[in-house]
């Protein structure tokens, strides 16, 4: 308790509170890239973290994982429904990756984003030191920064978007553009995933508020001190890409660990001894390409090039949002085409697909890096994609062929990749065949091209690099006042 000096705000917690069919209550880890990334960097940090626990109407107390004092934000049936599951992941996620799916406009859903925001906002405010830097994280919490510097004049603020920031043309359907806009620019810095993320925001900025960049560099006007005072100088905002990472070490140890290696062994004898394995992982979203990646995969089948026994596509996809209705729908379409391909081209010994709809454990997951051949990233949007990077870091055989789809973040970095687009789906094929049939040398010699990528920008770096950018622009900033 207390107030800190350093304040991590985030829709989730780190850790998810879930109640077992037996009524116990547990918890697990959260869901999704965030967590896998901002875990290692506050571990050490002694801060605090507001977030929401996952649960639907729970007062928690505060509570406390290792160094981080966790400061749960409880969500209501409705302001779930309406901020959760509505503004942010049926307005916001499918407007921010592109429109794969149509976003819903609807301003009871706004107005309850706007709300819970505050709520955030308030809580932040509360636990933040005088001074104190608070790093407000991803979609969800768009409105915070704006709110915080109006309540905490005093305190640094840093937002990172998670995801993809849309070119203008889209972003300009939202009908609440440009207080979305506003509320961003609340912060000192905003970090991106890539460097045409940093540049849509820029120019949605230029566009929807008037306010010009120079570089990365936003300028917001002077505003005007009450009593015939001197203006206030005018305030600059960051907009820069920082590509986040993983923690690419503790990865590698655990894939190296007897056991995983081990187990990995067994996955390949549990499958019967196939010649390849082809892995996805993704949480169930319409934005990873699953769809895709089934019918490219299927169409090898049909094909003939490869038999049942010679080719297995494991899939995790582990649930995600499951009241919304474009999940509920692509879940629909991944189970039947996962059952057609099965009852297709399966023989009694073997079903080509293993689709598993749960989420696993790190070691269970470091397991299947190991014993996949080929890792299949064929997402038609992604803000950066760990998944891709953990599958590097696993590979400590230099040994393993990412196919990955250039519309996800990390194929900036990751250019010894397979890279595919995956609405060509006689690209994907190609794909998939020269991935299954790569010799060791070539495997080896992409592979370890892209661990040293992964290895060289793991995650402290990019917690560095950005802190560092929001330390120096809480310096000019104390200069200039
Ligand atoms: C992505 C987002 C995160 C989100 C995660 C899981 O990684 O960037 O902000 O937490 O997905 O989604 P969920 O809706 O379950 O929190």
């Amino acid at each position: 308790s207390g107030t800190h000096d350093f304040v991590v705000v985030s829709n989730r917690l780190p850790v998810d509170r879930v109640t077992e069919p037996d009524g116990t209550v547990a918890w697990r880890t959260s869901p999704g890239g965030l967590v896998t990334a901002m875990e290692p960097v506050v571990r050490d940090l002694g801060c605090v973290w507001v977030g929401w626990p996952g649960s639907i109407d729970e007062a928690l107390d505060p509570f406390r994982i290792g160094e981080t004092d966790l400061r749960p934000i409880a969500l209501d049936a409705v302001e779930f429904a309406e901020y959760y599951e509505g503004f942010s992941n049926d307005t916001i996620w499918p407007l921010y990756h592109d429109v794969i799916s149509p976003p819903g406009y609807h301003r009871e859903w706004w107005d309850r984003y706007v709300s819970v925001n505050r709520r955030f906002a308030e809580a932040s405010a509360k636990v933040a030191a005088k001074g104190a830097t608070v790093w407000v994280h991803d979609y969800q919490l768009q409105l915070v920064p704006g709110m915080l510097r109006e309540m905490r004049p005093d305190l640094v603020i840093a937002f990172f978007l998670h995801i993809p920031f849309p070119s203008n043309g889209l972003f300009g359907q939202l009908p609440w553009r440009k207080q979305v806009l506003n509320g961003l620019l609340g912060a000192d810095v905003i970090g991106f995933q890539r460097v045409a993320d940093a540049a849509n925001f820029r120019s949605a900025v230029r566009r929807y508020v008037g306010n010009p960049s120079n570089g990365n560099m936003i300028m917001l006007p002077e505003r005007p001190a009450a009593g015939g005072k001197r203006a206030l100088p005018e305030r600059r905002v960051l907009a820069q890409e920082f590509p986040i990472s993983i923690d690419a070490q503790s990865f590698a140890e655990l894939a190296q660990s007897d056991e995983v290696q081990e187990r990995a062994r067994e996955i390949r004898r549990e499958l019967g001894n196939p010649d390849r394995i082809i892995l996805g992982v993704d949480r169930l979203d319409y934005t990873k390409g699953i769809r895709h990646r089934l019918k490219a995969f299927s169409e090898l089948l049909r094909d003939g090039d490869f038999g049942a026994g010679d080719v297995t596509l494991i899939q995790v996809a582990s649930p995600s949002r499951e009241r919304v209705e474009a999940y509920q729908q692509l879940r629909n379409e991944i189970e039947v085409t996962v059952s057609r391909i099965n009852g297709d081209f399966g023989t009694i010994a073997h079903s080509p697909v293993t689709y598993l709809h749960r989420g696993f454990p790190r070691d269970e997951m470091a397991a299947l890096y190991v014993a996949a051949d080929v890792l299949a990233v064929t997402a038609l949007r992604d803000g950066m994609n760990l998944v891709a990077k953990e599958y590097a870091a696993c590979r400590t055989d230099e040994q393993g062929v990412l196919v990955l789809s250039e519309f996800a973040g990390a194929a900036d970095e990751l250019r010894r990749a397979l890279l595919v687009n995956p609405h060509d789906i006689d690209g994907m094929k190609a794909a998939f065949t020269t991935a299954l049939r790569m010799p060791e040398a070539e495997q080896r010699q992409r592979m370890r091209t892209m661990r040293r990528v992964v290895f060289r920008n793991n995650v402290a770096r990019w917690s560095e690099a950005f802190l560092r950018a929001v330390e120096t622009a809480a310096e000019s900033r104390g200069e200039l006042t």
